[in-house]
């Protein structure tokens, strides 16, 4: 079987020559729940912008199940469901209800049909009395678990997540990382919270200044004080 998803040899620039991406290679196999490690500005978002279809490959590759995504992106924006790091950006809709209902209706999925469904993901995350509240007006980890509730209700193959923890109040960190764990999906995880990555996931990238420069368990990294501050971390 080939891996879910497969990254070659990525280099990305952004338009005014930033680098962000340099020569990235990595697998995900299904079911894996992998870390994606590193500081600030050493290139998570861009990679998982890449993973979800949202930027074309300038050197390297991409494969969805051994299938090169090249020039064509849906492939990609079907299977993997991004979750960002700012739920502003995702969040629109008047209520969250609508709000995790709107990819299925924009898929055409029967309104009623559609809000079953986004209704049951705001069970399973435990979120069900804010349907009616307006998305704008919750707390940083209501609006969290809306948008994941927007992603899941997709039914991705993979879920991306961009720095979930960040902004989260210890409970409902601990909340988030019992559903994460609970959801039998493969997922790549962007974080720089170590300790997160390591009661979820196996394996983690590290990356710095967009090079993929080490990876192994979570639970490594995090005994090792002068590996971590040597990369930012
Ligand atoms: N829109 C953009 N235009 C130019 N440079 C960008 C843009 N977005 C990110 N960058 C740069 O690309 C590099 C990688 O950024 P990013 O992928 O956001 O890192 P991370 O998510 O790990 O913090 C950084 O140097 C950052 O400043
Ligand atoms: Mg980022």
């Amino acid at each position: 079987m080939p891996p879910l998803l497969e990254v070659r040899g990525l280099s990305y620039d952004y338009p005014d020559g930033t680098p962000a991406l340099r020569d990235v290679s990595l697998r995900l196999m299904d079911g894996d729940k992998m870390a994606l490690i590193g500081a600030n500005g050493s290139g998570k978002s861009t990679l998982l912008m890449h993973l979800a279809g949202c930027f074309a490959a300038q050197r390297g590759e991409i494969a969805l199940r051994g299938e090169t995504a090249g020039q064509n992106l849906q492939a990609l924006k079907d299977a993997a469901g991004l979750v960002f790091q700012e739920p502003d950006d995702q969040l629109f809709m008047p209520s969250v209800l609508e709000d995790v209902a709107f990819g299925l209706t924009a898929r055409n999925v029967k309104t009623e049909e559609a809000h079953a469904r986004a209704r049951s993901y705001l069970e399973q995350l435990h979120i069900q009395h804010l349907a009616d509240r307006p998305p704008h007006r919750l707390s940083s980890g209501e609006k969290r678990a809306v948008a994941l509730a927007g992603i899941l209700v997709m039914d991705p193959e993979v879920i991306l997540l961009d720095e979930p923890s960040s902004a989260l109040d210890p409970r409902a960190r601990r909340n988030l990382i019992d559903t994460l764990n609970g959801l039998g999906k493969s997922m790549i995880i962007a974080t720089h919270d170590l300790e997160m990555a390591s009661m979820l996931c196996m394996r983690a990238v590290l990356l710095h200044k967009g090079r993929a420069a080490w990876e192994g368990s979570p639970m490594a990294l995090l005994s090792d004080n002068a590996f971590l501050s040597d990369h930012g971390l």
